[in-house]
């Protein structure tokens, strides 16, 4: 009985349901029985985990943007959710220096309509807000980022992250702190891996790719480190920080941190390797490295995750091997075994993922 059955028959609409993060959230909320319904302009990719594994069928979606305020607004008072995860977003930052203007717009402006929407419930409703660990202004300092250090961001995507925190403070400040009705929580995590990632310029995608065609991969940055965590491990402290708000037993309107363990701070390079070891191929030959650096990305980001522990009793459940061995697992059922069942096997994957974290005596999942 994870998170308390809280959702279990809740109608939860999630933004985003087509995207990466979305998928895996609309999968797990059906396994725990809520009624999803998803909001999102486009599928973003082709191919989608969301069409891969059937969602377009499984889960009530509609199209549309969320910078359209009425239709944003329309869709929350017909659907009169329980439950908000807000995740839509132009997530890409290679795109942001593309098209800057778009992920402003989509990142704030958007974040600002779907807060008008929340301001317009006059019904329960929790609310999850969605950013990012680009939120913070990245000093490259070694330690972890806490919820309270500034935030900012260089780049247009950290930027737009940036921003969407501060309209998300003053909506609340201004008005949804006053709103008895609303319980609200941002929430900050790092660069997710997992199955089903289909995102242009993502490290795993990439790989998996190249693999499959018997290529090596080409890598720009082999030095980064990046605090790698499973898609799963924050969607366990949304799902986690919901249940929680719900049942009245964390603050109001605070922010959270959720990421992985500090063993999984691996370079690009090593990730690589680990992954092609698990398709099966030599290790040594898995990667090539072009040293072309076509955007600036920050090298160093890592978040404490005290406040979660301390809050919620939320740590992170898989090790690094775990993790890498899921996402092989994934990908090699569509390229290589080409199976059709991929939703039974998300699903398999995420009840592994909950029987890991009750064997661990993670709160949520008791
Ligand atoms: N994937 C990561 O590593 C990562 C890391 C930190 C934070 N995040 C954040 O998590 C959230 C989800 O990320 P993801 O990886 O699933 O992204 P994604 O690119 O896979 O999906 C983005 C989703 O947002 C939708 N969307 C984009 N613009 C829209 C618009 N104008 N109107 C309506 N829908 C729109 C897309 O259709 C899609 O459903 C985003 O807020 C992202 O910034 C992701």
């Amino acid at each position: 009985m994870a998170f308390n059955n809280v959702f279990k028959d809740k109608k939860v609409v999630i933004t985003g349901d087509t995207g990466f993060k979305g998928s895996w959230l609309s999968t797990w909320l059906l396994m725990l029985g809520a009624k999803v319904y998803g909001y999102a302009n486009e599928i973003p990719t082709t191919p989608s985990m969301f069409e891969v594994t059937g969602l377009d069928k499984r889960i009530n979606h509609q199209y549309g943007d969320i910078r359209d305020k009425e239709k944003m607004n329309n869709f929350i008072q017909e659907v009169k959710p329980d439950f908000i995860f807000h995740l839509a977003a132009q997530a890409i930052v290679s795109t942001s220096y593309k098209d800057p203007f778009n992920t402003i717009t989509t990142n704030v402006v958007g974040t600002a309509s779907v807060l008008e929407a929340i301001r317009n419930i006059t019904w329960n409703c929790t609310c999850v807000i969605i950013t990012s660990d680009k939120a913070y202004d990245n000093v490259e300092w070694i330690w972890g980022y806490r919820e309270n250090d500034r935030l900012g961001g260089k780049d247009v995507y950290s930027g737009s992250k940036g921003a969407a925190e501060l309209v998300i403070k003053s909506y609340w400040m201004s008005f949804i702190k006053d709103m008895p009705n609303i319980k609200l929580a941002v929430t900050r995590a790092g660069n997710v891996i997992g199955g089903g990632d289909w995102a242009k310029d993502r490290i795993i995608v990439d790989c998996v790719k190249a693999f499959s065609e018997g290529k090596t991969v080409e890598i720009r940055c082999p030095k980064a480190t990046r605090p790698w965590q499973h898609v799963l491990e924050p969607l366990s402290g949304y799902l986690n920080v919901a249940q929680y708000l719900y049942e009245g037993k964390v603050a109001n309107g605070e922010a959270f941190n959720f990421g992985p363990r500090a063993e999984q701070t691996k370079t690009v390079f090593e990730l690589t390797q680990d992954l092609a070891e698990k398709w099966g191929l030599d290790r040594n030959n898995a990667a090539k490295i072009t040293g072309n650096i076509p955007f600036r990305e920050a090298t160093l980001l890592k978040l404490n995750c005290d406040k979660a522990l301390a809050y919620l009793n939320w740590h992170s459940t898989l090790h690094y091997e775990q993790c890498v061995d899921l996402i092989a697992e994934w990908y090699k059922a569509y390229y290589v075994e080409k199976r059709n069942d991929l939703h039974e096997l998300t699903k398999k994957q995420i009840e592994f993922y909950m029987e890991q974290a009750k064997k661990q005596n993670i709160e949520w999942s008791k």
